[in-house]
């Protein structure tokens, strides 16, 4: 008899934070895998507004009780992290030829690194091709509805950050 394979693979990314988009790749991903690894980075990088335990705190409330997801962290190479847990499959999403470059750099660099790596891609739903992370953080600074791009939980989060920053800059703060 045919074993059944689990067929599961690594999301990973900053999700600085988590989206509306990152959250469409993740459902559409399931037509095709039975599990997912939200591989959260966690490498220091001085432009990140939420702290790595945020970005993951976000993802496990939103995936609560779903076992089909597993959130991780990771903050090292990306390849190492797979072989870690033994799994093969990077998914990333790509919303526009904007994004192609830089995923197709990404992609090649895990492929030489380590060649029993693939990385797939999955396109959002059109509805989200627009949305980053970035432009959510941007809107939410410049006060702007930001409620049909992130979850509620992001929301409110997102809208006290942006609320403290000014607190300290009004403070005199950095
Ligand atoms: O959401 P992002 O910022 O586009 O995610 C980028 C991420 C975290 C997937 C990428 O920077 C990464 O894999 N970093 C880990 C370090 C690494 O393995 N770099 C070599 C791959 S080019």
């Amino acid at each position: 008899m045919k074993k059944n394979i689990e067929r599961v693979a690594v999301y990973p990314g900053s999700f600085d934070p988590v989206t509306n988009g990152h959250i469409d790749v993740i459902k559409k991903s399931f037509s095709f895998l039975d599990r997912i690894v939200i591989a959260v980075s966690t490498f220091p990088r001085k432009d990140f507004l939420f702290t790595g335990e945020e970005r993951v705190d976000f993802l496990k409330e939103i995936y609560k009780g779903n076992k089909k997801v597993e959130i991780d962290k990771f903050d090292g190479l990306l390849v190492d992290y797979l072989s870690q847990k033994n799994i093969n499959i990077i998914l990333r999403g790509l919303r526009a030829v904007s994004d192609f470059e830089y995923e197709f750099q990404m992609a090649l660099t895990n492929r030489r690194l380590n060649e029993n790596i693939e990385t797939v891609f999955l396109m959002p739903g059109e509805e989200f091709f627009f949305i980053s992370s970035s432009l959510v953080k941007e809107l939410a600074f410049l006060k702007g509805d930001i409620s049909k791009f992130v979850p509620t939980i992001v929301k409110n989060e997102l809208v006290k950050k942006v609320d403290n920053v000014f607190e300290k800059k009004r403070r005199g703060g950095s």
